[in-house]
């Protein structure tokens, strides 16, 4: 059966741990993996702006001993309504997996309903499961483990980060807290099947609109922008009733005091995060963007190592 990787709850707990350990393997020996030789393809399709996706999975399928063939989607003839199970049905016939940032999760399903290969979601409106795999990636780095830690992600509880924070998390047994304005709590949708992992992982969810009280005693704080892509004309006031989740030093203090401060960055300075805790020592956040590299080739030897 294909496996795809739309979601965070997509694979099983013991599944993300064997992807976390392969991460681990894959960072120290980056050249040892070529599943992708020949070189066999991946399509990799933006309808989003990027940085750091664009050069890990290129740089990481290069890796791998395969070919990128990157594209904005807008380009292809998706852009003039070539339907999306179309498109997933020829794709798989020219490449081995597919790895897609775009808007609604209904398109990557839909992709992944007609393709015979791998599809990989890089970030949708409603999830962002490969940022959380580098996440829990750089935890294990600083904190040995993450069952049983306490991770706090201050913001729009709503957004795709908030959403694989907590399912991710969860899956990884954290005790996961989002504190968030009221009007942007995580999709109850979400906050159901977060339950239901963490019935399986003993991980726990918590919903807190007091953002000291929600980051008392936090093994990691993260943070997120506060207007993502798409959202910018949503009519909303993204601004004023989010000044009291901004991570600064103030906030910081009431964390444990070896807290580790993640952010998936592109990180709007002085909104959601101050300078003083980004470029802090608390800071992790260029590991963790290096360690999308290694947790991707990792996903992308896994998924195509199920087939
Ligand atoms: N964190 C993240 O996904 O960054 P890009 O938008 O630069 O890819
Ligand atoms: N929530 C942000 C994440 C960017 C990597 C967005 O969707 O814009």
């Amino acid at each position: 059966m294909t496996r795809h990787f739309l979601r965070d709850d997509d694979v099983t707990p013991e599944e993300q741990a064997e992807i976390l350990a392969l991460a681990a393997e894959v960072k120290s020996a980056p050249f040892a993996h070529r599943p992708l030789d020949g070189p066999r393809g991946v399509g990799v399709i933006f309808d989003k702006n990027s940085t750091r996706t664009r050069f890990s999975f290129e740089m990481g399928i290069a890796q791998l001993g395969g070919h990128a063939v990157v594209v904005d989607g807008t380009t292809t003839q998706l852009g003039r309504d070539e339907t999306i199970e179309d498109t997933g049905r020829v794709l798989s016939r020219f490449v081995d997996a597919v790895v897609w940032r775009t808007f609604g999760q209904d398109r990557l399903d839909a992709m992944a309903s007609s393709a015979t290969i791998p599809i990989v979601n890089a970030l949708s409106d409603s999830f962002h499961p490969c940022q959380v795999l580098a996440d829990l990636q750089t935890i294990i780095e600083r904190k040995g483990r993450t069952a049983g830690l306490s991770m706090t992600y201050l913001g729009d509880g709503a957004n795709n980060m908030a959403h694989s924070l907590a399912l991710g998390g969860v899956t990884a047994g954290m005790h996961v807290t989002i504190s968030a304005p009221s009007g942007f709590e995580p999709a109850a949708e979400v906050v159901e099947a977060t339950e239901a992992r963490a019935a399986l992982t003993g991980g726990s969810l918590r919903v807190v609109t007091d953002p000291v009280a929600a980051v008392t005693g936090a093994d990691v704080l993260v943070t997120d922008t506060w207007t993502s892509m798409g959202q910018e004309g949503d009519g909303k006031d993204r601004h004023a009733p989010f000044l009291p989740y901004q991570i600064n030093d103030a906030l910081l203090a009431h964390a444990d005091p070896a807290a580790i401060v993640l952010h998936c960055l592109p990180a709007h300075r002085g909104e959601e995060i101050t300078d003083s805790v980004l470029d802090g020592p608390a800071s992790v956040v260029l590991d963790e963007a290096e360690n999308r590299l290694h947790a991707q080739k990792a996903l992308l030897i896994w998924l195509l190592g199920q087939r």
